[in-house]
């Protein structure tokens, strides 16, 4: 491949999310569904969005690209009073389970209650159970 081509290609795929992305547009929720705040944290190898205090009924989101090379791996670490967990918010796996055969964005849900971390395509439906709290 000309070298160029080469570098608009890694440019596109690693790219903080504007507008358009070259792949699928991933848009993540985490929703706060406990009657406590509760503090993210949330990482990545390209990014560290900071920490962020969650209010009950409140969410986090953020967007990302589908990577041209490589995978997307997003780890959220979470405090609820003296609870802690830490989890994949996006992998391989995450991914899978997320995703929908559909053209346009696609969309991951996680729920955060009081018995641990479900996850789904959808806003209010198809929760599937990851992990509890420790
Ligand atoms: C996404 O998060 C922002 C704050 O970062 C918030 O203003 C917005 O309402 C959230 N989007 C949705 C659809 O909840």
């Amino acid at each position: 491949m000309h070298k160029l081509l080469v570098f608009v290609l890694l440019t596109y795929s690693i790219a903080p999310i504007t507008h358009a992305c070259v792949l699928k547009k991933w848009n993540v929720f985490v929703t706060n569904d406990i009657s406590n705040d509760i503090i993210a944290r949330i990482k990545s190898g390209d990014d560290n969005l900071g920490d962020h205090t969650i209010p009950p009924e409140g969410n986090y989101n953020w967007s990302f690209c589908d990577r041209i090379f490589g995978h997307t791996i997003f780890y959220g670490y979470f405090s609820w009073g003296s609870k802690f967990q830490s989890l994949a918010l996006f992998d391989t796996h995450i991914r899978e389970l997320c995703r929908l055969p559909t053209s346009g964005d696609q969309h991951c849900y996680w729920s955060l209650r009081a018995d641990g971390f479900y996850v789904s395509s959808y806003p209010d439906q198809g929760w599937v159970f990851i992990k509890p709290w420790n």
